[in-house]
């Protein structure tokens, strides 16, 4: 599904405001016009768009605009030469939408509902948008049939409905036939009312009916009525820059650990951890802390008591894995009304900037669920006064998968010579530093046996669950966008890649038996919950060749895990149970095997 937004005319109702730059270029409360059907049809999940601007000012269409890299999304645009009515100018987008399906919105149309559920069923015909209004007889007010639109009046003396027609549409390719057999109005324009009729005749008309505010601001009074409403609305319009003073409340949740048992702990790094976080400039943060150690009193503890006594720390007593110590961060962070929980591993370091390019970039459309960043290697042992140990290895540039379902790191080893330094979409990010937004967190969320929500999948201990998090993020149609802006560190032994068999086997060999467990396991619950035939054949069949080439390799090498096998079959019923619960709202051909790779 392509996008194409009319943002010609004259705008003569918005005299004087409009005799120098066009009406779509105007401020309605904190962005220009032209963002709102922007937003619109990103979040119908549509990254395609063309924009028509009239000739006037088109160049500053470009400038505002640009490629559309900064929404992550493709801008194209083709001038309007005359203002020949608006069916000659949806014309204009005959080769850029080619054979497909498309929405048309009117530049100066603000609509709060989300269309994509209409976007994703449209087969064929049209669909024109409705909405409810009391004063009918001044608008174009459509007849139904159920669903069907029957007649479209415009400014009806007797209205047959209150349902007014929205500035947004959609139709198939074969609009462009129909538009190229019309002849102009009494007003020397093609009508769009003309090309509706159309498809009305052909019964092909359907009705799609919009429940959030709508405006039409191309007049004064509806112009500043948008403003008021964007303004008091409880959740605004996302403004795409970041306002310091209403800065959106993040919570940051870290994991602590201290056990002799593994000889593994969180607490050398604290010192170092809260020197980065609290050189950060954003300002509204809070910080919060599970505390996954078995002993009450411990290194961690005793940090933080000395140093941020009053900083929260939760203590389960008991060592809650990942998925569920992130859990209860997530409620707490709910409980205080964030907007955004960044999740991450406390050994790191951050470079000043961190948490306002990650709000900056999870912040630029609703579709965007969550963001990370460059993370690189901190060499902890070795860090000295000079380099704080920071290296220029890649740690990982986000979450990709291939085609076979192996989930991998971007970048990981690699020397970063600026090779991920573009801010662009990714399947995910990675746990060690990931942004989520709250509405999306609880929005993914299924209900476990026992009744409660999970955001994270606590049948995973550790490893993986953020790579299901970020499936379950890709299904229900939000992005994850990676921004190289800045930089964090991270203490994770990263061994120069080798590619190939060769280089799985040695990785294989050199991890711990009891990570390798929990690795396997996640990997096909993982599977098991999101493997169907959704996906193309091509997909499943190289993921099935894969998987049994792995188990081949675990009957010879790692018979350990075949126990794991037995633990899956037992965890089928739950498993089951979540896949139902999983929100599929994407194509998965069109959506999620676009982001896998080779
Ligand atoms: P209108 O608001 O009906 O027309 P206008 O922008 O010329 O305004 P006015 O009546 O105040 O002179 O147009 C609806 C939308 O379609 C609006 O976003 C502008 C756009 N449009 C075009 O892109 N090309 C055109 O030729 C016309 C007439 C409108």
């Amino acid at each position: 599904m392509k996008g194409v937004i009319l943002a010609g005319g004259s705008g003569t109702r918005l005299h004087p405001n409009t005799k120098v730059t066009n009406k779509h270029l105007l401020p309605v409360y904190n962005q220009p016009m032209i963002y709102y059907p922007i937003q619109t049809l990103m979040r119908a999940g549509i990254e395609d768009i063309l924009i028509l601007p009239g000739r006037e000012n088109a160049g500053d269409f470009a400038k505002l605009l640009g490629s559309g890299r900064d929404f992550n999304a493709d801008f194209y645009f083709k001038v309007q030469d005359h203002a020949g009515g608006l069916a000659y100018a949806v014309g204009l987008a005959e080769e850029f939408v080619g054979d497909d399906n498309f929405v048309v919105i009117f530049g100066d149309n603000i609509i709060e509902d989300n269309i994509i559920q209409d976007v994703q069923n449209f087969k064929e015909g049209a669909k024109v948008f409705l909405k409810e209004v009391l004063d009918p007889k001044r608008f174009g007010i459509a007849e139904l049939n159920g669903k069907n639109v029957v007649n479209i009046e415009e400014k009806p003396e007797e209205p047959k409905s209150n349902w007014c027609v929205v500035g947004m549409y959609i139709y198939d390719s074969k609009a462009f036939e129909y538009i190229k057999g019309m002849k102009p109005s009494s007003r020397g324009e093609l009508e769009i009312t003309d090309l509706n009729n159309i498809y009305i005749k052909k019964q092909q008309m359907q009705a799609g009916f919009i429940k959030g505010y709508w405006f039409d601001t191309g007049t004064h009074h509806s112009l500043v009525d948008a403003a008021y409403k964007l303004k008091n609305t409880e959740k605004p319009m996302e403004p795409l820059s970041l306002e310091q003073k209403d800065a959106p409340k993040v919570v940051l949740g870290g994991i602590l650990y201290d056990t002799k048992k593994w000889g593994y702990g969180t607490s050398k790094y604290l010192k170092y951890f809260m020197d980065s976080v609290g050189a950060q400039d954003y300002p509204n943060v809070e910080l919060v802390f599970v505390d996954n150690s078995e002993e009450e009193s411990n290194a961690n503890t005793d940090f933080f008591k000395k140093y941020y006594p009053e900083i929260k720390i939760i203590r389960p007593g008991f060592n809650t894995g990942f998925g569920k110590a992130n859990n209860i961060m997530i409620d707490y962070a709910k409980k205080q009304k964030a907007d955004y929980f960044l999740s991450s591993n406390v050994d790191m370091i951050y470079n000043p900037g961190v948490i306002t390019e990650l709000v900056n970039a999870i912040m630029k459309t609703p579709q965007i669920g969550s963001a990370t960043c460059k993370l690189k290697r901190w060499d902890f042992e070795n860090r000295n006064s000079d380099t704080q140990g920071k290296t220029n290895f890649l740690d990982t540039a986000g979450h990709q998968i291939t085609k076979e379902h192996r989930f991998l790191d971007r970048g990981q080893g690699e020397i970063d010579h600026g090779q991920y330094d573009i801010e662009e979409e990714i399947f995910g990010a990675s746990g060690a530093l990931a942004i989520y937004r709250m509405s999306s967190l609880e929005d993914i969320a299924f209900k476990n046996e026992n009744g409660k929500m999970e955001y994270y999948d606590e049948l995973m201990f550790m490893y993986k669950e953020d790579v299901d998090i970020n499936y379950r993020l890709q299904f229900a149609g939000y992005k994850c966008i990676y921004t190289p802006k800045t930089v964090v560190y991270h203490d994770r032994s990263v061994e120069a890649k080798t590619g190939g068999l060769i280089g799985i086997v040695k990785g294989r060999f050199g991890r711990k038996k009891l990570y390798k467990e929990w690795s396997w396991l996640n990997h096909h619950i993982i599977l098991k919950k999101i493997l169907d035939g959704k996906f193309s054949s091509d997909i499943r069949l190289k993921t099935m060749w894969f998987e049994f080439k792995s188990g081949v390799f675990v009957l010879l090498f790692e018979r350990h895990l075949v126990r794991q096998w037995w633990k899956l079959f037992k965890m089928r019923k739950q498993i089951r149970a979540r896949k139902e619960q999983l929100k599929k709202r994407v194509d998965i051909k069109s959506h999620i095997e676009k982001l896998m790779i080779d």
